[in-house]
């Protein structure tokens, strides 16, 4: 794939939105809804509850604006990258004590290095917690594999679930506690080095994957699977390639935060309950902004899944009470303030729709700038999709070899 032309056009569409994506719809209320252009918004509007939930799903129903309709078509091809859907075989005591979720990343990621990893003798994965992919890894290949990870008591429990297990190993597994860090650690680094090695992140968190890449400059191969791009810091881990800083994007925060919400399909009853959990969210933001207007930004902070079922004024009580706050109004009041800004809050669902469409470029942006720095360090790079999405979102692989 040729990424940077790739990257090229994503920018070139998305540029044009940013006041969309780039902002909090919430926190800026009601100047962010300002940026939605007005027959986006009379289009949302005119939708019913299908209609919504297909907008949520990237789908336009009925006569939409060519403007819109435009721009997620451009998206939608310009976020296409290619399967790697083959699964490795894995037996019933493999997958023994793996969610459902754990079982399907491996097989898909077995699958993906059996075919990718002929010269591959040694493998190390960072944040490999239990070290289960070192465990199958060590059984399937006969790789020497080392399982890095901070967090010493996974560690030992992937010990201890290694000595329970009647199965043979295979390749010798060793558990490296260390926190993997930019810079020089002499301890870790020459794991990352050599032809014959891989080196694998698996779902490697934020600015963790910056830092496998840079450490792997040396490795035969490299997988990485990122997540909680929120966690990354700007301007230092975004762009990261030569080619990302000629083509930045006005990347924020609340984008990043945006890039971990890419979820293509919702089922009816999770988007129902997400939009009850908005309204109540919603209409306790205007509430509190008309009670307490000194105030900058009233976080409601996540509720119990309960309240959230109960009546309004249950819920705007109850986060008053937990921040300390009163507004001296009557449950009655609460609830005639709560259907008194409907039509708001509804508009503030559907720029929430609307900007959802977004996510899954922006993560994709991300991506394509960190195989356009892979590039730059030599390899042969591809961008694939690994994880059904429905199992596992965050499931965009970068796969690299070093050009022979
Ligand atoms: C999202 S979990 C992924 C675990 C495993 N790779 C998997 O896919 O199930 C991230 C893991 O990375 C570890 N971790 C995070 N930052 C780390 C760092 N700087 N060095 C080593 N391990 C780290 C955490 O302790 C955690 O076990």
């Amino acid at each position: 794939m040729d990424f940077q032309a790739r990257l090229e056009a994503l920018t070139h569409q998305l540029r044009p939105w940013s006041a969309l994506w780039s902002r909090s719809i919430l926190q800026g209320w009601p100047e962010s809804g300002a940026a939605y252009p007005e027959d986006w918004l009379d289009y949302a509007r005119s939708l019913d509850e299908t209609g919504e939930r297909r907008l949520d799903q990237g789908e336009l129903v009925g006569a939409a604006p060519p403007s819109l309709g435009a721009l997620l078509g451009a998206l939608e091809e310009l976020t296409k990258l290619p399967w790697h859907e083959d699964r490795h075989p894995m037996t019933v005591s493999e997958t023994q004590g793996l969610s459902d979720k754990k079982a399907h990343e491996l097989a898909r990621v077995l699958a993906l290095l059996g075919s990718r990893t002929r010269f591959i003798q040694q493998a190390v994965d960072i944040g490999g917690g239990m070290g289960h992919l070192a465990r199958l890894c060590a059984r399937t290949f006969g790789w020497t594999f080392h399982s890095i990870d901070r967090d010493a008591a996974l560690q030992d429990k992937g010990r201890q679930w290694l000595k329970r297990a009647r199965s043979p190993v295979g390749g010798p597994l060793h558990f490296i506690q260390a926190s993997v860090e930019d810079g020089p650690q002499p301890r870790i680094d020459p794991l990352f080095s050599g032809r014959d090695r891989a080196s694998i992140g698996l779902h490697t968190c934020g600015p963790l994957a910056l830092t496998q890449i840079r450490k792997s400059r040396g490795a035969g191969f490299v997988l990485n699977i990122g997540c909680c791009y929120d966690k990354l810091e700007l301007p230092r881990d975004y762009p990261v390639s030569g080619i990302g800083r000629e083509h930045p994007l006005p990347f924020t925060p609340h984008a990043l935060a945006l890039t971990t919400r890419g979820r293509p399909r919702k089922t009816e009853a999770e988007f129902a309950r997400m939009k009850q959990v908005y309204a109540w969210r919603f209409a306790f933001h205007l509430l509190s902004k008309r009670q307490f207007p000194e105030r900058d930004f009233v976080r409601a902070g996540d509720a119990p899944r309960a309240l959230y079922d109960s009546p309004f004024a249950s819920y705007a009580l109850d986060r008053l009470e937990r921040l300390g706050l009163s507004s001296n109004m009557t449950a009655d009041e609460l609830t005639a303030f709560e259907v008194s800004v409907r039509a708001e809050t509804r508009d503030l669902l559907l720029c929430h729709l609307l900007r959802d469409r977004f996510a899954r470029a922006l993560e994709v942006v991300l991506l394509l700038d960190r195989a356009i720095f892979l590039e730059e360090l030599g390899f042969e790079v591809e961008l694939l999709q690994l994880f059904e999405p429905d199992v596992s979102p965050r499931n965009l692989a970068l796969v690299a070899s070093q050009s022979v």
